[in-house]
């Protein structure tokens, strides 16, 4: 049975890192409002010349790099973001004649911060279909460009970044102690779009538009979403929360995170939290917290990584693999 093995990964952030004392000077909060309600102590802003492809660039460089291939060696990119660099064409497709990668092809996917999750999805349908031997799977946003800076219920919690990983097809024995994604679990609801969204578009005002959420409608619904794509991916493979090694959330918020893995009985020691450093950087989240776990030494192979995350739409999702 052909598995989709994670075979390289790496990130790239901007230059500038933000800090909760700088946005003390832009609008009414506290460093002590950000760290009590989000566990949020820093993100990283682009600059002039950091785009959403430039980061994304970056990332799938470090992993192609990581993984000792080149872009020769891809057959498929898929860029999860919310915030491309234009309308059209896809963001994708930028980073694929950045990379001097002329063949295969190329495409965005919309699942705002369960983007990565939906990407992997995607990916590991062409990989398992036989339509790709290799994908770099990426996921990068620059939300900075799609805050209100004065609304300071939403501008203190996002973050930009990007973080990829290159799927790779291999035989496996067709057990869940096969290497590569076990199962994926993909949901959404567009009943909840009020909740959390973007106040723009091409298609209505004609403009790119503000986030706006509701904060607490958010919150009360992500620990059940979270909670249901991860009892199903538990149901499709047999295994329990005891088996898991390492539990890398998409990093809206520590409460969402700390209460997610209370409900799921994983302990805390086995929960990669990166949100302190990056903020909520939508679909970079989860690359960007698996490289840092992987990088230092706690995600090893043959261990077990379940990535979850829920988002605007609203959608939910979750990937189980073996490292
Ligand atoms: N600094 C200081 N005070 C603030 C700030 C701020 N940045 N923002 C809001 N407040 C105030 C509010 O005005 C309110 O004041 P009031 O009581 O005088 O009206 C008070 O703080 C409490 O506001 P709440 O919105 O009730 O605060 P809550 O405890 O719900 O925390 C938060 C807000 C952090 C946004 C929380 O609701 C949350 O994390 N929600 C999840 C949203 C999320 O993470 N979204 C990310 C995108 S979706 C995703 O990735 C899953």
């Amino acid at each position: 049975m052909i598995r989709s093995v994670v075979r390289g990964f790496g990130i790239a952030l901007p230059k500038r890192v933000l800090t909760n004392a700088e946005l003390e000077s832009m609008v009414d909060t506290s460093d002590d409002w950000i760290v009590q309600r989000t566990g949020i102590r820093q993100r990283y802003i682009a600059g002039e010349g950091e785009t959403t492809a430039s980061l994304g660039e970056g990332a799938a460089r470090a992993a192609l790099d990581k993984a000792g291939l080149t872009a020769a060696d891809i057959d498929v990119i898929i860029v999860a973001t919310s915030t491309p660099d234009n309308t059209f064409p896809a963001t994708a497709v930028n980073i694929q004649n950045r990379l001097g990668m002329h063949h295969g092809f190329a495409f965005d996917v919309q699942a705002v911060c369960s983007g990565f999750v939906y990407a992997v999805t995607t990916a590991d349908a062409y990989i398992r279909g036989g339509l790709a031997k290799r994908v770099l799977v990426i996921g990068a946003e620059t939300f900075s460009r799609i805050l209100d800076w004065t609304d300071r219920t939403t501008c203190v919690l996002f973050g930009d970044g990007a973080g990829a990983i290159v799927l790779e097809a291999q035989e496996g024995a067709g057990t869940n102690q096969d290497r590569g994604v076990l199962t994926t679990q993909l949901r959404s609801d567009g009943a909840h779009r009020e909740k959390l969204y973007v106040d723009g578009g091409p298609s209505t005002t004609g403009t790119v538009g503000h986030l706006r959420m509701e904060g607490r409608e958010v919150f009360k619904h992500a620990v059940g979403m979270i909670t249901d794509v991860v009892v199903s991916s538990f149901d499709a493979t047999g295994f329990s929360a005891d088996d898991i090694d390492w539990l890398v959330p998409h990093q809206a918020n520590k409460r969402i995170i700390d209460g997610s893995a209370k409900k799921l009985g994983i302990p805390l020691e086995k929960v990669v939290v990166t949100v302190d450093l990056h903020g909520n950087t939508s679909a970079a989240s989860i690359p960007l917290a698996l490289a840092a776990a992987a990088s230092d030494g706690r995600i090893k192979e043959g261990d077990l990584v379940l990535l979850e995350a829920m988002g605007g739409g609203f959608t939910w999702g979750a990937v189980l693999l073996r490292w």
